[in-house]
């Protein structure tokens, strides 16, 4: 079938598409109600979307970790539980991985793997949140990835949050201090670089959030799902500088949330990582004891939490992740460089979409261009983000609202860059110009 004949798509069938599936509207749709929404109308159409919705790794995964994982379940580990913070070499190796590439000392101890970056957020918040009665919510330095408040909301717990766009360099401190002042501050979570808006915090903002996390005796989780992808920073050789920033130079009260899905390309096996810093796993909190038998951090987090949710990580999958972090930290694979691709990708589609009208929602780090990565934020003239969305829809290009990541920026969407492939970019440019002839009219 010639794809450009048929777009826009037929009105009828996707608004039958969408009644059937029962949304509201497209625009206050959660990633996964899009995926399943776009996959039912590419089924019934023929029509390949330009799929930008979901973070999903588009690089094949490498082989010293399949490999990993093939021999481990031939000596046998699938019928064994694994130890719940993890299986001893891989505590070590991710030990030396963060020695290696953030030039940061955290004890094997602390180095617990997870079922996936997402694991380590849910536990992380049922301990970090629960150290004193009186710190009872979570600051999402916003714009974020929406399932971590709905685990706030799963586990009963509060939070609140800001859009930091307008608060970033030396104006984050007073924003930061205005939350924190008021006492009920437990923990500070954002993403660096940040899911949606690709947005990287300078070692001034890292700082700015390490002295206040100790100043206000408050915890940061730092989610470094997109490890490494600052493109602009090579960090991919083991020991040397420059290494990934973090606010673990500023602060001991610090948990970083590491994800192998998109830098290793290992969504699908379910592997993460949490680090905790020495002095926070080994520290007291004796309001813990509401909820775990111990009151020490880091044993409430192993014995309390990811006991109860999983009772540690897949076996096999550990062996896999262990051979990767052992090729990294020996130099033997330079896990940056196939991820280039993303940035690619990224810098045509950009081009295009600003060809064709459309405009970049965050566009600055500070007083620098936002690089180009594994997303980036988009919106059209004279238009909010869920009426955008709708109408994409029916060019055959699928995205996110911006308004459900706690964005103020409500006429963005999040175009994630990974599954579009550079040779669908005339496609793209096909239906993007397309889209900007039939809506001059709203500009
Ligand atoms: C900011 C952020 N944190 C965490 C995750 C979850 O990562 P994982 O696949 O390791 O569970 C994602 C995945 O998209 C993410 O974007």
């Amino acid at each position: 079938m010639n794809s450009i004949n048929q777009i826009p798509i037929d009105y009828q069938i996707i608004n039958r598409i969408i009644r059937k599936n029962g949304l509201e509207s497209i625009g206050k749709s959660s990633i996964r109600e899009i995926v399943k929404l776009v996959n039912e109308i590419e089924k019934e159409t023929g029509e390949k979307f330009i799929r930008m919705e979901m973070g999903v790794p588009g690089l094949e995964p490498p082989q010293e970790a399949i490999n990993g994982e093939i021999e481990a379940l031939n000596n046998g580990v699938a019928s064994k539980y694994p130890m719940i913070d993890g299986i001893e070499p891989l505590k070590q190796e991710i030990s030396r991985f963060i020695k290696n590439f953030i030039n940061l000392s955290v004890s094997p101890e602390g180095c617990l793997p997870t079922v996936g970056a997402m694991q380590a957020s849910f536990a992380a918040f049922m301990v970090s949140c629960r150290r004193d009665p009186e710190m009872d919510t979570t600051l999402f330095i916003d714009p974020g990835f929406p399932v971590q408040k709905e685990q706030h909301k799963v586990l009963g717990l509060k939070y609140e949050n800001f859009d930091v766009y307008n608060h970033r360099g030396d104006k984050l401190r007073d924003k930061l201090e205005s939350y924190l002042k008021q006492g009920n501050i437990s923990t500070i979570l954002y993403s660096n670089p940040n899911n949606p808006s690709w947005i990287c915090f300078n070692e001034k903002e890292l700082k700015i959030i390490g002295e206040l996390a100790t100043q206000y005796d408050v915890v940061v989780l730092e989610d470094l799902a997109y490890f490494g992808m600052d493109f602009r920073h090579d960090i991919s050789s083991p020991g040397k500088p420059p290494y990934q920033p973090t606010v673990a130079n500023y602060t001991d009260n610090y948990v970083l949330l590491l994800s192998s899905s998109k830098s290793f390309s290992l969504a699908g096996e379910r592997i993460g990582m949490m680090a905790i810093s020495d002095p926070l796993f080994y520290r007291k909190f004796p309001e813990l004891k509401r909820y775990f038998s111990n009151e020490g951090f880091g044993y409430s987090m192993i014995f309390g939490a990811l006991y109860t949710l999983s009772a540690g990580a897949n076996h096999s999958a550990q062996y896999g992740l262990l051979e990767i972090l052992k090729a990294v930290n020996e130099g033997r694979y330079n896990f940056i460089e196939g991820l280039r691709e993303y940035a690619e990708r990224a810098k045509a589609m950009k081009q295009l979409f600003q060809k064709y009208g459309f405009e970049l929602v965050y566009a600055k780090d500070e007083d620098q261009p936002v690089s180009d990565g594994f997303y980036f934020t988009f919106s059209f003239p004279g238009m909010e983000g869920r009426e955008l969305l709708k109408e994409l829809i029916y060019y055959g290009i699928s995205a996110i609202t911006l308004d459900i990541t706690g964005s103020e920026r409500t006429e963005g969407l999040r175009a994630c860059v990974s599954q579009v492939s550079m040779n669908q970019m005339d496609d793209l440019e096909y239906r993007l110009k397309r889209f900007q002839e039939d809506h001059l009219n709203s500009i």
